[in-house]
């Protein structure tokens, strides 16, 4: 990482972590998708730790549950830092959801996730949870949006 990726106190901006953690995701999604898809949302992005500049960042993803079209890929990001040699030393993570278009942007059917071992399945089982929450929160959204709307009309 570089300085001009820097903020006002040195460290690495954390929008810069956001968008790696996002075209890493995005490579998991295109891949499994076999072909386009878009980030429709990110969540649970936590920053555990400081990136230094100079440090070395890894960032890998995988696709943890897939649906009709949409997908939930983690990120976990990781650095070796400049200065040191020790273990790599987790900095973030985050949960995003991508959705496989078509070339006029309309959704597209995604293959089925092939689950086979224990933690896949783990992932699996805690990304419909996290579905879940978001659908629900969404909903509650536009309805509460849908009420306020009616009560001014
Ligand atoms: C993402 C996008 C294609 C979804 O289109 P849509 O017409 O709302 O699609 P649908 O309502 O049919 O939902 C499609 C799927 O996405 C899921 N989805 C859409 N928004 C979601 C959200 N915020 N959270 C979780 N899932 C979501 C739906 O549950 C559905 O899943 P399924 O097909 O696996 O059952 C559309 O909103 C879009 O193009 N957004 C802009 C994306 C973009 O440009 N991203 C780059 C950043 S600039």
């Amino acid at each position: 990482m570089s300085q001009s990726e820097a903020n006002l106190l040195g460290n690495v901006h954390g929008g810069n972590i956001m968008k790696m953690v996002d075209d890493t995701a995005g490579v998991s999604a295109n891949r499994f998708a076999q072909g386009p898809a878009v980030t429709a949302a990110m969540d649970e992005m936590a920053f555990l730790n400081p990136v230094r500049v100079g440090d070395v960042l890894h960032v890998s993803a995988q696709v943890n549950w897939a649906g009709t079209s949409s997908m939930e890929v983690g990120v976990r990001a990781e650095v070796d830092r400049w200065d040191a040699v020790t273990e790599r030393v987790h900095v973030a993570s985050a949960y995003l959801v991508f959705v496989a278009v078509d070339a006029e942007g309309g959704t597209r059917r995604v293959p089925e996730l092939s689950i086979e071992t224990p933690e896949e399945r783990r992932h699996f089982r805690e990304a419909e949870i996290r579905r879940a929450n978001r659908l629900a929160r969404r909903e509650a959204i536009d309805h509460s949006r849908r009420e306020s709307d009616e009560a001014t009309a």
